[in-house]
This record gives C-alpha cells, sequence and structure tokens, in this order.
C-alpha cells in the first residue's frame, strides 16, 4: 500500500537572535509544501520548534542579564509569533528544553553508546560557538576564521567522540543507492565529495559549560548542541516510544534546512541515524540564501529584514508570494523592494486580480449575480477541448514536480494558466456579445470562471487567504477545494448565486 502520510520539518531556530527573513523563508517554504501535500490527499505533519541550548544561547541569556531558562521562554515565543504572523500550518512546535525532548536526546545517546558507537577521549582543536561547529585547522581562512566567517577559538577538553569516520563508507552506499537524498543535485556532489575526503570522529559533549542535556551517566559532560538539536526530529514525534506519531510519520519525509547546515543534516544526521539503527530521512532539501538589495545580510551591517515589518507593509500573501516565486528554490535570492512591489502588482493585482475582478464584476451586473447559465452538454464539449486537456495534464505535471520540490514550476503554471485566461478574454470580449449573442457570452465567461477556479485551488499552498477569498468569491464549496475536485466532475455549478465582487489583491507602493 502507497505511505499515504509526509511529515516535513524546518530547522530548530537559534533563540538567541530575533527572527529575521532567512527564519520566514525556510518556514514558508516549507509551508507551502505542507499546503500542497495536503491538498493532493496527503495526512500531513509539519514540525517547526526552537534551538535553546548551547554556549551561543548561554552567552546571550548572560548579555541580556537573563538566566538561560528566562531568556529562551522569552525569545522562543517570538519564533511563535513568526509562524502565526506567516499563517504556516506547523502541526506541532519543539522547544529542545522541553521534557520530552531532553528524554527523546537521552534515549538516542544511551542507544548510540550501547551501540558501541560513542567513546571517551579528548578534543584539542578549534570551535566556533557562533557555528557551534568544530573546525580542522586546514578548514580555516587565512585570517584564521572559521569557513563561515565566525571566529574560533581553541579548545582542549576531554570529550566523548562519536566514531563517525567508521561510517563513511556506509554513508557513499547510501548516497549512491539514494539519488535523490540530497535536493538539488549540485548540493549532493557538494556532500559526496566532502564525505569522500575523509570522515574524522565527531566530538558530540562539551565540559565548559552547563546549558544543555547532560550525558546521561557522566553528567560533567554536556551533549553537544547539534546531536541535542537534530533529535529533535523524532523526539517531537515521541522517540523513544516507536507506537503513536513516531510509527506514523518516521522517517520523514523533508529535512527543509538552509545550505549553511546541510552538512549537518546529510552527513552528521544519517550517521547518527545508522549507528543507532533508525531508518533514514527520505529527503535533505537545501535552500539558498537571501541577500538585501545585494549586500549579505548581517547584523554588524544593520541590514536585517525583520519579516514582521515586510507583513506589516506589504500585506502576507504579496510577501509569501514574493518570497516563493523570486527565486528558483535552492538558489540564492535577493530581497529588494522594488521587486517586491513589482511581482505582487504585475502578476497578483494586473494579472490574476484583474482577471477575476473584471470577470466577476461583469457576471454580477449582467448576469443576474450568478455564475453564467451554460448546458451539462457545454461543459462536457469544453473539457474536451485543447486548453481544458491541457490544463488536466498541468494539474498532473504540477503534482510530479512538487513530489521533486520543484516549487516554482507551480508557479510558473499558474501564470501561464492566467494569462492565457487574460488573451482569451481580450480575445472573445464577452461584454461585447451581450446584446449579440448572449449564449456565447455566457460560454465565454463561464469558461473563465471555471479556469479561475483552478487558479485558486492551485494557489492555495501559497496564498492561502487570498486564495480562499477566490474561490469564495465563485462560491465553491469549502470541501470542494482539494487538488482531486480539480476536475469536470466537480466544474462550478451553473447558475451559483455569487457575492459582490471586491478587489484581492491591492496595488502596492513603495515604503520607507
Ligand atoms: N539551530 C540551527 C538548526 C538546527 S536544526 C536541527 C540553526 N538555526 S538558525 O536559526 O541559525 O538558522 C535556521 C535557518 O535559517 C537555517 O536553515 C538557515 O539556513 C536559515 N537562514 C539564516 N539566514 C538566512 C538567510 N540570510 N537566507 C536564507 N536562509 C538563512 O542553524
Amino acid at each position: 500500500m502507497p505511505n499515504n502520510r509526509f511529515y516535513i520539518t524546518t530547522p530548530i531556530y537559534y533563540v538567541n537572535d530575533v527572527p529575521h527573513i532567512g527564519h520566514a523563508y525556510t518556514s514558508l517554504a516549507c509551508d507551502v509544501i505542507a499546503r500542497f501535500m495536503k491538498l493532493a490527499g496527503k495526512e500531513v505533519w509539519y514540525l517547526s520548534g526552537t534551538d535553546e541550548h548551547g554556549q551561543k544561547v548561554e552567552k546571550s541569556a548572560l548579555n541580556n542579564g537573563l538566566s538561560p531558562q528566562e531568556f529562551t521562554d522569552k525569545m522562543s515565543v517570538n519564533f511563535r509569533n513568526l509562524l502565526k504572523a506567516l499563517n504556516i500550518s506547523n502541526s506541532d512546535f519543539i522547544r529542545t528544553t522541553e521534557d520530552r525532548h531532553k528524554l527523546g536526546v537521552k534515549a538516542f545517546w544511551n542507544r548510540l553508546y550501547e551501540n558501541g558507537d560513542v567513546y571517551l577521549g579528548k578534543y584539542s582543536g578549534w570551535y566556533s560557538v557562533r557555528d557551534e561547529a568544530f573546525y580542522d585547522e586546514s578548514e580555516l581562512t587565512s585570517e584564521g576564521l572559521a569557513p563561515t566567517g565566525a571566529p574560533v577559538e581553541w579548545l582542549e577538553e576531554p570529550s566523548y567522540f562519536f566514531a563517525l569516520s567508521k561510517w563513511q563508507n556506509k554513508l557513499l552506499e547510501f548516497y549512491e543507492a539514494n539519488p535523490e537524498f540530497i535536493v538539488p543535485k549540485t548540493r549532493r556532489n557538494e556532500v559526496i565529495s566532502f564525505v569522500k575526503n575523509g570522515l574524522i570522529d565527531l566530538s558530540i559533549s562539551r565540559a565548559s559549560f552547563k546549558w544543555g542535556i547532560p550525558v546521561p551517566g557522566d553528567e560533567k559532560h554536556i551533549i553537544y548542541v547539534w546531536l541535542d538539536a537534530l533529535t529533535n526530529y523524532i523526539s517531537a514525534l515521541g522517540y523513544p516510544d516507536k507506537t503513536g506519531n513516531y510509527s506514523k510519520f518516521w522517517p520523514a519525509d523533508a529535512h527543509v534546512v538552509g545550505k549553511d547546515i546541510l552538512r549537518f543534516h546529510a552527513v552528521y544526521w544519517p550517521a547518527f541515524l545508522m549507528a543507532a539503527g533508525l531508518p533514514l530521512p527520505k529527503s535533505i532539501i537545501a535552500h539558498g540564501w537571501w541577500t538585501n538589495e545585494g549586500q549579505k545580510i548581517s547584523k554588524s551591517l544593520g541590514n536585517v529584514i525583520d519579516p514582521f515589518k515586510l507583513i506589516e507593509d506589504f500585506g502576507l500573501d504579496q510577501v509569501r508570494y514574493f518570497l516563493m516565486r523570486e527565486v528558483i528554490f535552492g538558489n540564492d535570492g535577493n530581497y529588494s523592494q522594488d521587486n517586491l512591489i513589482q511581482r505582487s502588482n504585475t502578476e497578483l493585482s494586473n494579472k490574476i486580480g484583474n482577471l477575476i475582478q473584471r470577470t466577476c464584476s461583469f457576471i454580477f451586473k449582467n448576469c443576474e449575480q450568478k455564475i453564467p447559465d451554460v448546458s451539462q452538454e457545454f461543459i462536457e464539449k469544453m473539457y474536451q477541448d485543447v486548453f481544458f486537456v491541457q490544463l488536466q495534464n498541468i494539474v498532473k505535471d504540477i503534482i510530479t514536480q512538487m513530489a521533486n520540490y520543484n516549487i516554482n514550476a507551480v508557479l510558473d503554471y499558474i501564470m501561464y494558466i492566467t494569462e492565457q485566461s487574460n488573451i482569451y478574454i481580450d480575445r472573445e470580449a464577452p461584454w461585447s456579445l451581450k446584446n449579440l449573442d448572449p449564449r456565447k457570452m455566457n460560454e465565454v465567461l463561464y469558461r473563465i470562471v471555471e479556469t479561475v477556479r483552478y487558479i485558486g485551488i492551485l494557489m492555495q499552498p501559497f496564498i492561502p487567504d487570498s486564495a480562499a477569498k477566490i474561490l469564495d468569491q465563485l462560491s465553491v464549496p469549502e470541501n470542494n477545494r482539494n487538488f482531486r475536485h480539480l476536475t469536470k466532475e466537480f466544474a462550478i455549478k451553473p447558475c451559483t448565486r455569487i457575492s459582490e465582487p471586491r478587489p484581492i489583491f491591492p496595488r502596492l507602493e513603495i515604503r520607507n
């Protein structure tokens, strides 16, 4: 029986910082995929959360004059608020300071330990608190910084190690056997060459600070924050209890991450899971990074983009649409206010909005406020002509594209359908048919509203509120809005009453 469940995760966000566009983007990409899969008929579990342990968070708490617990309680709320503000459909939100998570991490540690993959040794080498990552001397830049530009410090302390080197060949075999594991392909090659270059055992505990989960049986040591954090993907499903959500949703279908944290997800996490004897996730999807008006985003440059402000200034769906439309998923992207306004005004307001507004206003005034009256034979015939056959094929292809996380292809198709409909309405000019050929006028208008039903249904994952307005406008019943309703059988019922049309996408103006 094909698996009809779908489990998707965001990275869990560090609470040392306030939410910015990068966090918004990862959450949003997951949301679009999650909503899409739900509409495609899957049972979806979407997890997000906050990463609250480690030296970096401990330092930020101290700088703010708060205890780590007080600090994380306060900061974690910002991320929940971000998800709300973005209309994210997550099913759960995990904090690594919760008991359910600590329980899962300890059990996972014990499993690795019992399986002989953990041993006590001494770490001496470079560590970056900002990245919470260990670096080999050979990886440092000529200025002595981490490859990410973060400062590093020399560490020498007793530490537990994970026998990562032992898993090198198993990992390579796994990548080979599962070409879809790392998306996109270019990133896959990067990971494979990193692993081929040789893996060394990984330090997985720290003894010089306290804010974290103690190593079971040796409480002087704190579990390395990445081992702690990665385990959220199973602890949130109830692990070590393997009944319930764990049995329903593990292994995950998709861990969506930024390219900067791919190594942790595509190398360390699968190695940990192999060592623990647990199934591996089906794919790790790495997206690119956003710059601001061409510049790298950083606190020191003062050009961090506040997603709450963006939403306030330009509207939620406008921001959601821009972030998903502007870059090819996987590539880097550039935020520019002009581009956001341009995208929203030309595509949402002029193309989609205008198509709906002029069609529905005309219908409202000239067809007794009802979906035009056409015969069942006409609908049958319409569904056989070139455009509607193409529309059915597009729907099929959209589902295939999304199975490969090709988000942009979906939007390209939606724009194509919209453009074709605008060309059609201009060519057929239904307003000129009112007296000449009212039957033809009804047919032309019906064709457009039925196409708009497709646009509305397909747009739901991207702009859920506005898509709902589109479908409400056409009185499409709420329980008829899934992808399986994109067929002739669920075509809009002629003579259904419609409400008075109101513009759905206001035009945007430049803000300072
Ligand atoms: N806590 C870790 C993840 C642990 S997952 C087991 C972490 N957190 S983070 O808050 O620093 O980053 C979270 C996500 O935001 C990452 O996927 C990262 O790539 C993304 N972004 C941070 N800045 C970004 C941009 N400027 N652009 C796009 N995404 C970026 O890493």
